[in-house]
């Protein structure tokens, strides 16, 4: 049999080719059910093409050509749509990237119905542990084994990234105040594979940062976390030099820090002053929002990134996603100020000084979480 394709073939996928890309354009601002067409499309389409390739049958007519460059033109059209969708919902002034904070992939289809856009999410092993499908399996008594929490950790990311194919996920690795870099190291290797659009969340420790200087080096991306100091943010510039602008975040928790009794918001604002120092690498993500106020705030910092929960999400679209300017008075109540340090970020990372309770009770805390659910 000739490997050109049959004149019906032709039509029905041409066809596939109109209806994905209309679904896909006209559907509600929802990436869900665009993704879902445009997958349909891509597989359908693989089903005619791609098993041809299987049987090692070679192109050689006129019809297989003008089908494969109008698929590939309907799926350069498909990215196309979706990025004037995207660009179109986000709030014309707004230059902080906006990410979901949490487990739980409905909350993801409800951020982005109630967005319009969402620029990723950051998931961790406390969030992972109340995501409602762990919490009913431990309410029923059943408790996961290493392997299926693993397991399900990436099936929760993989339905996360379908439906923001084009944000950033991050997965957090399990780390207690014994992992080696090695183990931080081949978990960050297995959780990279599971996606194509992750950041391997590492804590802000030597172990965690020796991890971080491989991972980059074997062309993933890291989100560091855990970050409770301008000192911590200066050594995770310092470990990534020479990444790519994007590959590499660092979370400063600023409610925690809050919780402390310190400003956490000025932490923000000393990182981003002393960043402007160097070559834009590392993005600042502020992470452990508690109010819109932590939000706001960030915005009119103008923060790379801002990770929120669902509910401030709302809060924020509810009063006409404003994007805050410099002049927004953020009250700090009675929080200790934190203080501006010079801090020389090209200096080796090793001389700096990572240590921080809170980092260290993070770190506790995600552990503990993330054991609770294994039996
Ligand atoms: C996100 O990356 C962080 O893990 C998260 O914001 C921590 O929030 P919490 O301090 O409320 O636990």
């Amino acid at each position: 049999m000739a490997w050109a394709l049959s004149e019906q073939q032709f039509i029905l996928s041409g066809t596939r080719q109109v209806f994905g890309t209309a679904c896909s354009v006209f559907l509600k601002p929802s990436f869900g059910p665009r993704c879902w067409f445009t997958n349909c499309w891509i597989f359908l389409n693989k089903i005619a093409l791609g098993e041809k390739v299987k049987q090692n049958k070679r192109p050689e007519s006129f019809s297989y050509l003008a089908n494969l460059i109008s698929l590939w033109a309907g799926l350069i059209f498909i990215i196309f749509c979706q990025i004037i969708f995207h660009n179109f919902m986000r709030p014309e002034n707004l230059k902080t990237k906006i990410f979901l904070d949490s487990g739980d992939p409905n909350e993801t289809r409800e951020a982005i119905k109630i967005l319009g856009f969402l620029d990723g999410q950051t998931t961790n092993p406390t969030l992972m542990a109340r995501n409602p499908e762990a919490m009913a399996r431990l309410e029923r008594g059943e408790k996961f084994s290493q392997k299926e929490v693993y397991d399900f950790y990436r099936n929760v990311v993989e339905k996360i990234s379908a439906m923001i194919p084009g944000g950033s996920i991050s997965i957090e690795v399990y780390a207690d105040a014994k992992t080696p870099a090695k183990e931080m190291l081949a978990q960050a290797k297995e959780m990279a594979s599971w996606i194509s659009n992750a950041h391997i969340k590492l804590p802000i420790t030597i172990v965690g940062l020796e991890a971080a200087s491989e991972v980059i080096k074997a062309g993933a991306r890291v989100n560091m976390t855990l970050c409770f100091s301008q000192v911590q943010a200066a050594a995770v510039y310092a470990a990534t030099r020479g990444a790519k602008k994007g590959d590499v975040f660092v979370s400063p928790f600023v409610g925690r820090l809050d919780d402390h009794d310190e400003n956490g918001m000025d932490l923000i604002k000393n990182i981003l002053k002393m960043y402007e120092a160097g070559d834009g690498h590392v993005e600042a993500l502020v992470a452990s929002v508690r109010n819109i106020e932590h939000f706001l705030w960030s915005l009119a910092l103008g923060a790379d990134i801002i990770t929120a929960p669902l509910k401030i999400l709302k809060e924020w679209t509810e009063n006409g996603s404003i994007v805050s300017s410099y002049d927004y008075a953020y009250d700090a109540k009675n929080l200790k100020e934190i203080t501006y340090q010079d801090i020389n970020i090209n200096g080796f990372w090793q001389n700096f000084n990572l240590f921080h309770e809170l980092t260290d009770k993070g770190l506790e805390r995600f552990s503990q979480d993330w054991n609770a659910l294994i039996g």
